[in-house]
């Protein structure tokens, strides 16, 4: 296929450029777990703690996401991949820009964080696995989803009708049934901490 696409190199600002301005370093924290398994909630508190430290964040979920540019996208494993596959090129750019991206996704297999990863690279992707039972999501089942799914109203549903495997080597394991909020935020918090030291120490040129 004939593209007619010349990326400009060297007349637009670099990523280091970006993150001297904002005196922070982009990264990806990329949130895995069921449907109320808690992402967006700790991302909130996360975002909130780092914005009271002069760190920029953004979260993506599904409130900004599924509702707007993948609003044409349903649960097959198909449209989860493209769901995905948006997501993290969107994360990118933000990561790129300095922002440390907070993206709250059920995004339930191997393969579709792998390909997140491959996407966004290595360096940028810290992955933190929600793990909550699933007993405890369907208990709040805030969004009502749950029974739905129970009664067959809701197909392909994760956790029920379609399969979660849990990360491998996530960079952080949270279950929010036994661990309290502010716990969860402050080891995120440490870690995005962490983070940014290194890439100090790397003189920021990732
Ligand atoms: S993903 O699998 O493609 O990563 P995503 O995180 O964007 O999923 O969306 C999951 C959210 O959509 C859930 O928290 C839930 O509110 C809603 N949802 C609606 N239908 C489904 C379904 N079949 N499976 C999982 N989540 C669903």
């Amino acid at each position: 296929m004939e593209h007619n696409i010349f990326p400009i190199h060297g007349q637009t600002l670099t990523r280091q450029d970006r993150e001297h301005l904002l005196r922070q370093r982009g990264m990806m924290i990329w949130f895995t777990g069921l449907s109320g398994s808690g992402k967006s909630t700790i991302a909130i508190g996360v975002e909130r703690e780092l914005y009271q430290r002069g760190v920029l964040c953004m979260i993506l979920d599904g409130d900004n996401i599924r509702a707007g540019i993948n609003s044409n996208l349903g649960f097959s494993v198909a449209d989860r991949t493209e769901n995905i596959r948006r997501i993290a090129e969107v994360g990118k750019l933000f990561v790129q820009t300095g922002v440390v991206t907070l993206a709250c996704f059920v995004s339930p297999t191997n393969a579709i964080r792998a390909m997140a990863r491959d996407i966004i690279g290595e360096a940028d992707f810290l992955e933190v696995y929600v793990s909550t039972p699933i007993e405890e999501c369907e208990r709040r089942d805030v969004k009502g989803l749950y029974a739905r799914a129970r009664r067959g109203e809701v197909k392909e549903f994760t956790g029920i009708s379609s399969p979660f495997e849990a990360p491998e080597r996530p960079a952080l394991s949270l279950d929010t049934s036994v661990l309290p909020l502010q716990e969860s935020v402050r080891l995120i918090v440490d870690m995005v901490m962490r983070q940014t030291e290194k890439g100090k120490t790397t003189n920021m040129t990732e």
